[in-house]
């Protein structure tokens, strides 16, 4: 959330820093804005996307060698040109933009406040910048020190990133619990959130670590740990193509990356899954097998599609690993005090391996001793170097809010988790083995066979793009998508979705039920269906609009439903890889035909750094 990028060295910095916004722009895009220092500091900041920021500078001067830039999603004070970073100091000679929450800003405002500042804006950023440059001034001897001074009291989680005007060839910054990834040019460095506004420039990148700032001038990148020593900075290679954080030709990344799912759950598979061989290879679980094995108890923690992800993989594990099994909302795990005990094993799933509330409660297990496990998709992210063993998912950047190809992905590796760990356990005969590895195999080419449906779903989101709610129902391994379909149309239409289990219609829900209300059922071939079909039944009986996804030859949804979308058959473990797709779509065509932005969803940002 918010995306912050910086650079310093030969190049003029504003192309950089705008390029940077705009690939940034998923973290959030209420305000945008940049500083710039040519001996002199100008900051320029607008309400709105990157563009709005883009189109209020045309024909100005924006001469500079050093500038950080910022991109917001609002957590104090509302979307404003007052409110949008990079916010300037008191003196008008400091600037600092800012990803995170400072929690205990409200007494430090107050006491600032007292010495008689006065501030700017609403939020928690501008109180730490004053707060610094306050420090600066009365108690320290350098900008850094002052920084180094004011952080031992702050209670939250940040980057920031500095500018001084005084010292326009240093930039200064420090990290806890927000991302920080430093680019290594030739005499010149780049600074962001992520590792995209960096990709086009160099590949040699520095991934901070919590507690640690950085002085970055153009040649030379000096970190330090909190006691002000010296660390030797980590440089790592980049593993990423420019090609995967652009659009290649499609209308929205949305699109592009639902498109993609068929490479992406390939890319899962390659080199780990050899159905000929009837072998499953994963570095992370031949290291701990025998840990595994013996595991008295899973936990799988998560957020968002992260969580539902983790529930398809509670049914998956207790069929395949006789294990027990429990899914975690990570916000709701890190504030209970669950009981750990030896022989638990966590299975983190995050996306981007950044998510606050992710983050905290994993480090709370393992501060209690339990093992974590994770599932990340992106390489070097807090989530995967605190995890103690794991499994990327290797679906490459996902750029779209609404995650689609990672939660293929991540399912695509409990998958694989499950069916190794369960044949090493004994649970799995050596037939149904096979048999699960051989249909996994099959997935990406019949995902491929989904995709065909997409027109289809696009006549259908036309016709129900009005309506006011939507019901998503399924049974079993499908109850998950349900529950996914459901949030990927709230998240992208703004219409109103709930997902169920189908059976607890009438325990309620069915009350809602009236003429032409669109209830989605999740519906391919497995051993609800019967109960399923009853289930439709009494929906059509109460003349709600059903909408199902069924396995193709389903002649008897075919009769039920006003719609049916069909799916190529699968194993019914592995269905839920399929009957996602066509809900992706269904919420992607819809958001689409109400001429919203279905990359940049109203009130939402990707990497949910704030809790
Ligand atoms: C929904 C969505 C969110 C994320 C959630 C967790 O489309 O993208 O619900 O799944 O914020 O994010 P990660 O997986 O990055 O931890």
């Amino acid at each position: 959330m918010c995306g912050i990028v910086a650079y310093i060295g030969n190049q003029e910095a504003y192309p950089i820093i705008l390029k940077g916004l705009q690939r940034l722009e998923y973290r959030g895009y209420d305000s945008a804005g940049v500083a710039l220092l040519d001996q002199k500091l100008t900051i320029y900041k607008k309400k709105g996307k990157v563009a709005e920021l883009e189109g209020s500078l045309i024909g100005k001067n924006l001469h500079a060698k050093s500038g950080i830039g910022h991109t917001r999603w609002a957590t104090h004070g509302e979307p404003s040109d007052r409110n949008a970073h990079p916010h300037r100091s008191p003196s008008g000679k400091l600037a600092m933009v800012h990803n995170g929450i400072i929690e205990n800003f409200a007494p430090i405002k107050k006491e600032l406040q007292n010495k008689g500042y006065v501030f700017q804006s609403d939020t928690d950023t501008e109180v730490l910048l004053y707060f610094i440059e306050d420090i600066y001034h009365n108690d320290a001897t350098s900008l850094e020190e002052a920084v180094r001074i004011a952080l031992k009291r702050i209670i939250g989680a940040y980057v920031i990133i500095l500018l001084d005007e005084a010292h326009p060839d240093t930039l200064i910054a420090a990290r806890k619990g927000s991302p920080l990834v430093i680019g290594i040019g030739k005499n010149e460095h780049f600074l962001a959130s992520d590792a995209s506004p960096i990709i086009e420039y160099t590949k040699e990148v520095v991934y901070i670590n919590d507690y640690e700032m950085a002085i970055v001038k153009p040649d030379e990148l000096i970190l330090k740990n909190p006691g002000n020593e010296r660390i030797t900075p980590f440089i790592t290679k980049l593993d990423m193509e420019l090609a995967a954080i652009e659009k290649g030709g499609y209308e929205h990344f949305m699109l592009k990356e639902i498109f993609e799912q068929p490479t992406a759950v390939f890319d899962c598979l390659r080199g780990r899954l050899d159905a000929k061989a009837g072998t499953i290879r994963m570095g992370g679980i031949d290291k701990h097998l025998e840990l595994l094995k013996e595991a008295k108890r899973i936990i799988l923690v998560g957020c968002g599609t992260s969580w539902h992800a983790g529930l398809l993989a509670e049914y998956v594990f207790e069929e395949l690993c006789r294990v027990p099994v429990e899914v975690e909302y990570a916000s709701e795990f890190r504030y209970r005090n669950p009981v750990i005990n030896p022989g638990d094993v966590i299975i983190a799933i995050s996306q981007s391996g950044e998510t606050a509330d992710t983050l905290v409660a994993l480090e709370n297990a393992k501060n209690q001793g339990a093992f974590i496990f994770g599932v990340v998709n992106v390489v070097g992210s807090s989530i995967a170097r605190l995890s103690q063993a794991g499994a990327y998912t290797h679906a490459g950047p996902e750029i779209g809010v609404a995650s689609t190809k990672a939660f293929t992905a991540q399912i695509t590796v409990l998958y694989l988790i499950a069916i190794k760990l369960g044949y090493a356990k004994g649970c799995l005969s050596r037939d149904r083995y096979l048999h699960l590895i051989g249909e996994l195999a099959l997935v990406p080419d019949k995902i491929s066979e989904v995709l065909k449906s997409a027109p289809a779903v696009a006549a259908l989101a036309e016709k129900y793009k009005d309506a006011r709610d939507f019901l998503f129902l399924g049974r079993g391994y499908n109850f998950p998508i349900a529950l996914e379909g459901a949030l990927k149309l709230k998240e992208i239409s703004y219409i109103h979705a709930e997902g169920y289990p189908a059976a607890e219609m009438k325990h309620g829900p069915i009350a809602l039920v009236e003429d032409s209300l669109p209830v989605v059922f999740v519906a391919t071939k497995d051993s609800y269906h019967d109960k399923l079909i009853s289930n439709a039944q009494e929906i059509k009986a109460r003349k709600g609009s059903v909408i199902a996804v069924i396995s193709e030859n389903d002649t008897v949804f075919q009769d039920i439903a006003d719609e049916t979308i069909a799916v190529p058959a699968a194993d019914e473990i592995l269905a839920p890889l399929l009957s996602v797709v066509p809900l992706q779509l269904l919420a992607y065509y819809t958001g689409l035909a109400k001429g919203l932005d279905v990359d940049k969803p109203r009130n939402l940002a990707k990497s949910v750094t704030v809790e």
